[in-house]
């Protein structure tokens, strides 16, 4: 209370995922973006190889998403939807609806991808408890796993740090094994060949803990934030297999790979897999507004409408769920990935992005290189006793040589805006080979 206030203090701000004191003593500021790229706060143009967090897929500001913010804030500012509701918000999920796998028709809004993840293992528990089934409690994640940071998210993740100083978490949560096999599988155009047998680990656990005691298992079917692993071909469809053999539901993560990040609407329709539950956010507005959206299979759905025990059928809601702001967002961000063929156009730079991915071979330090759709990863040797230094080391240099890109240990992950010219690509790239070259 008593404190001074001083214009450029960076101490009261309590960053995310970010060692605070190291940012405070060199920050990397951003001011305004367009399109591509960021300015910095000393007028320099960052070009923005991760969009955002995964989520500006149609760049910086789009103008159609821009105009519909600015429409909305000016015309319903917001409404509660806890028995109340706004026909924007109706036309949204049916229009989702057709955008995911069939028969996948209901769809409940959140805020975040956490509060998606979360809203998605309670339903999930839910469900069995309207059908009669009430022991299925147990939830099922896999190692390195990352499902978000509310405490459902963290129990079912499988990354240590996220998880090592919170506590007990959830109660009866299992994790089957991850499919990182550097040994077989580095250098892999997409998809590795070795390891759809990882999925059988869904056998062990459910034997161990007897199938009829698990409720769901929560996998991202292409993991982004542990380093961008991608599922070995025909694990996803294995995973479904042996959850229809012993009655689990399957929750795909689709927070960084819905909306057009494999050139498809979803991950599940890029893999031919139908999951029992989907869970998105980030580029569903484009990451304008936060918004979150659950997407749900009928039979799911129509077992809490047939089986509630009062008339209101699942217990759970957001104030902000369905927020009239976020909803135009999306249905603008929906149009213009529409209008601009985006989920195409990825699909259609598939194959230049994976060769230049793979272009950085045999460049030093470079232990692994991974792609699929619009997503490229580059794991580097971890120095001895610093494991991330050097992948952070170079995350500092690209910012200063005009590029933003993501880091997570020692694996760099980049994911550009779905817009992202050819001749882009190739500028990312020779950016990123001098800035390997040049670190030691
Ligand atoms: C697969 C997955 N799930 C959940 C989340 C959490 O989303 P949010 O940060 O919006 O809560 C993320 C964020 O990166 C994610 O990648």
């Amino acid at each position: 209370m008593n404190r001074p206030l001083a214009p450029n203090d960076t101490s009261s701000f309590w960053m995310p995922f970010t060692p605070n004191r190291d940012f405070a003593s060199d920050p990397r500021l951003i001011t305004a973006a367009d399109g591509m790229y960021y300015t910095s706060h000393d007028g320099r143009q960052i070009m923005d190889a991760t969009a955002g967090l995964w989520c500006v897929n149609a760049g910086h500001n789009a103008p159609r998403i821009v105009e519909a913010v600015q429409k909305q804030v000016a015309t319903l500012d917001y409404a509660p939807h806890f028995n109340f509701g706004t026909p924007q918000a109706y036309e949204l999920s049916s229009r989702l609806a057709s955008m995911f796998p069939d028969g996948m028709d209901h769809v409940f809004f959140t805020n975040s991808g956490s509060e998606s993840v979360d809203t998605a293992l309670k339903i999930a528990l839910h469900y069995h408890r309207m059908r009669g089934d009430a022991a299925r409690t147990r939830l099922i994640g896999r190692e390195r796993g990352y499902h978000g940071v509310g405490f459902g998210g963290i129990s079912v993740g499988g990354i240590v740090k996220n998880r090592m100083h919170f506590g007990t978490m959830l109660t009866g949560v299992d994790h089957i094994r991850h499919t990182h096999d550097p040994e077989r599988n580095a250098f892999s155009r997409g998809c590795p060949e070795h390891g759809a047998e990882l999925a059988d680990d869904l056998i062990r656990i459910a034997e161990l803990h007897d199938p009829s005691t698990i409720a769901a298992v929560i996998v991202e079917p292409m993991a982004g934030s542990t380093g961008v692993l991608l599922p070995p071909k025909g694990y996803l469809q294995r995973l479904r297999e042996i959850c229809d053999r012993y009655g689990i539901l399957l929750i795909f993560d689709e927070v960084i790979t819905a909306y057009g990040r494999l050139g498809r609407a979803s991950a599940s329709e890029y893999f031919g897999v139908k999951p029992d539950i989907i869970t998105t956010a980030k580029g569903l507005t484009n990451g304008v507004i936060p918004m979150g959206a659950v997407i749900v299979d009928s039979r799911i759905y129509n077992s809490a409408m047939g089986n509630a025990d009062a008339p209101i059928e699942l217990f759970h809601g957001y104030t902000y769920s369905a927020h009239p702001i976020a909803v135009a967002a999306a249905l603008a961000s929906l149009d213009t990935y529409r209008e601009e063929d985006l989920f195409a156009r990825a699909d259609g730079l598939a194959k230049r992005w994976e060769d230049a991915v793979h272009g950085l071979k045999g460049l030093p330090h470079v232990k692994d290189l991974r792609n699929l759709g619009l997503v490229g990863a580059i794991e580097l040797e971890s120095r001895p006793g610093a494991p991330g230094a050097r992948a952070t080391e170079a995350m500092k240099e690209a910012w200063r040589q005009g590029l933003m890109i993501r880091v997570t240990g020692d694996t760099i992950a980049m994911s550009p805006p779905l817009i992202i010219t050819e001749a882009e690509i190739e500028t990312l790239f020779s950016k990123l080979a001098g800035i390997l070259k040049g670190i030691d």
